[in-house]
């Protein structure tokens, strides 16, 4: 998603912008831009569809100079990721970015053409720099003009302003989306998150939503929503958390995926001591009569996994959605229960609205997320780390199986509350989770074989995959991995459910990729895996060594994980599902950390 960065500073910042905008390239983007002041006052721009090498190639051609400046790479919204589309919009003597949608752009727009101002682009950020330039051609100045802007945006925006003629000032404003302030030695910083502004500074102010803020090289003001000026707290950033490097391979998803043994051993470092459970103050499960879990993407199925987890440990009923759904379907909540926002970057915008709607609802909130810092975190009664650290690549990968760590201490400590298990029996099921990282790093070693497989499925124009149980929600991310990363369709289903439709898409071209565990369920899957048989479908059957022992000839090939991590195993499952989309999308040569058309961090409905 868009990513914006401001730097007042004391060197040309043309290149500086692109490295922090190189820094923001994970959030995902199509074309990126930079505008500056020069010495004389001239506000000037350069923007470029594509990748930020084209943005740096046309800055050689055409220099920017300057030492105050803004930059963005733009993850399209309202009109194609076309030079014109791209930020910073320059109109009169302001240039502006912008993250989010300002979505009364329509009658902003013609109101304009009333006015006899016309756009140039078919972007809903555009209008916010004519409005701005209007009002400066009526008289007012830059801050007069900005506060007049922003009284009349509807809608959800992170916003930077640069005027012709002011070397040393720059507006920002948030609303909805995340915006972070960075302090220099006569230096002055903006930023999408702390990630972008860490080789600057480690000193970050977070505008709350609402706030704008005045920045000049002495300082920064801060006004609230109501208008009132505000002190913001300057917070200490680790910077040594926001490296981003890969670590010595090829990609950033291999390098999560390999992290996971060491993340998830994190984890239960932070959460479990001994054979205690040790969770923030607030957190009991005795009165609570339900859990409601909401999330998008990766996150959803993360929380998919854990409703089997809560229903059939705790015996607490347990409602999953998508937060895109939740937030508009107005779900009737109990007093009683807990509500949990699963989201790695702590932004999904969908998420965030859905955590507002449900705060009064219900008994606590609590953000499951990965970056402390984020709005949801901050806006959850009880936040609750991840841990996974950075993760950069588009798809998620170490963020699932660190959610799928925490939501079942969360589980776990919900069945003890509960008096579903005692002591012995929560001793247990945590030996099992303390055995899982462990079992990651055998499964890890599933990366050659997966690649062999992957050769397969390259070939394919869709790919089915099948689950049971807590497996199920597995499937899906196994498939939901292989769209994003490969392009190749395809689809994830409950093993059951295939006989009620999917099977008429059987076919020896269609592989079918089962997730079968030697357990309960598994004489029920190895069913449905031989009615695909039976109809010449071609099975990668993922299971045990004696699971593949049980599951008999046919299939055309397997994939072996080690036994063990007990009600955990949806854990270790995720890592062929990892590899087999990463594998594929290598094999394919697609873009694997960016895949086309998705962002990382999506703060946009
Ligand atoms: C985007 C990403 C997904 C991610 C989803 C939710 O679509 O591409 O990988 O699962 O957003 O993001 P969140 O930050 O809320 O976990």
């Amino acid at each position: 998603m868009c990513g914006i960065i401001g730097i007042l500073g004391s060197h040309e910042v043309s290149p500086l912008l692109v490295d922090a905008l190189k820094r923001l390239e994970y959030r995902g983007y199509d074309s990126a831009g930079v505008a500056t002041v020069d010495a004389s006052g001239r506000l000037d721009r350069r923007r470029a569809v594509g990748k930020l090498i084209n943005l740096s190639d046309r800055l050689v051609h055409q220099p920017l100079p300057g030492q105050a400046g803004i930059g963005h790479t733009r993850w399209a919204t309202h009109g194609a990721a076309t030079e014109v589309n791209a930020h910073p919009h320059q109109s009169g003597r302001v240039a502006i970015v912008h993250n989010g949608i300002i979505e009364n752009f329509r009658e902003l727009r013609a109101r304009l053409a009333d006015l006899g101002i016309q756009p140039q682009s078919q972007t809903d950020t555009e209008t916010v720099a004519l409005w701005t330039a209007h009002h400066m051609d009526q008289g007012m100045g830059p801050v007069e003009a900005a506060r007049a802007t922003l009284s009349q945006l509807h809608g959800a925006f992170a916003l930077a302003f640069l005027f012709e003629g002011e070397g040393d000032l720059m507006i920002a404003a948030r609303r909805g989306s995340p915006l972070a302030i960075g302090h220099g030695k006569n230096e002055m910083f903006l930023g999408s998150d702390a990630v972008a502004l860490a080789p600057f500074t480690d000193r970050i102010t977070y505008l709350e939503d609402g706030d704008h803020a005045v920045l000049t090289r002495a300082g920064v003001q801060v006004w609230d929503a109501a208008g009132q000026p505000v002190d913001r707290p300057v917070a200490r950033i680790d910077v040594g958390a926001t490296i981003i490097d890969r670590g010595g391979h090829r990609h950033f998803m291999a390098k999560e995926i390999a992290e996971q043994p060491v993340v998830i051993g994190d984890v239960l470092n932070h959460y479990v001591k001994g054979d205690r459970i040790v969770l923030p103050e607030g957190l009991d499960f005795v009165a609570l009569d339900r859990v409601t879990l909401v999330g998008c993407g990766t996150a959803h199925l993360a929380g998919h996994v854990a409703k089997y987890w809560f229903e059939q440990l705790a015996g607490l009923p347990c409602d999953i959605d998508v937060a895109s759904e939740f937030r508009y379907r107005e779900p009737p909540l109990s007093d009683r229960s807990l509500f949990v926002a699963v989201s790695q970057s702590g932004e999904t915008a969908d998420t965030l609205a859905a955590l507002h709607y449900a705060r009064g609802r219900v008994a606590r909130t609590v953000g499951l997320v990965n970056v402390g810092t984020s709005a949801i975190a901050r806006d959850s009664d009880t936040a609750l780390p991840t841990l996974a650290g950075i993760e950069v690549s588009v798809a998620s990968s170490k963020a699932f199986t660190c959610q799928l760590a925490v939501l079942g201490v969360l589980a776990l400590k919900a069945a003890h509350d509960r008096g579903r298990i005692d002591g012995a029996g929560l001793a247990a099921h945590l030996r099992d989770l303390r055995a899982v990282p462990a079992l990651l790093a055998q499964a890890l070693a599933l990366t050659d074989d997966c690649r062999t497989q992957a050769a397969w499925l390259a070939q394919a124009r869709d790919v089915l995959y099948l689950g049971r149980g807590a497996l199920y929600p597995v499937a899906l991310e196994g498939a939901l991995k292989l769209k994003e990363l490969s392009y190749i369709h395809a689809e994830g289903y409950a093993s059951g459910e295939l006989k009620h439709g999917p099977i008429a898409l059987i076919d020896g071209d269609v592989p079918v990729v089962v997730l079968a565990p030697h357990d309960a369920l598994f004489d029920k899957t190895i069913s449905n895996m031989q009615e695909v048989m039976a109809r010449n479908g071609r099975i990668l059957l993922i299971s045990d060594a004696a699971g593949i022992a049980a599951a008999g000839d046919g299939v055309t090939a397997t994939l072996a994980l080690p036994t063990g991590g007990g009600v955990f195993q949806p854990i270790l499952y995720a890592v062929p599902m990892q590899y087999l989309a990463y594998h594929t999308a290598v094999a394919k040569g697609t873009d694997v950390d960016q895949p086309r058309n998705l962002a990382k961090s999506v703060t946009v409905e």
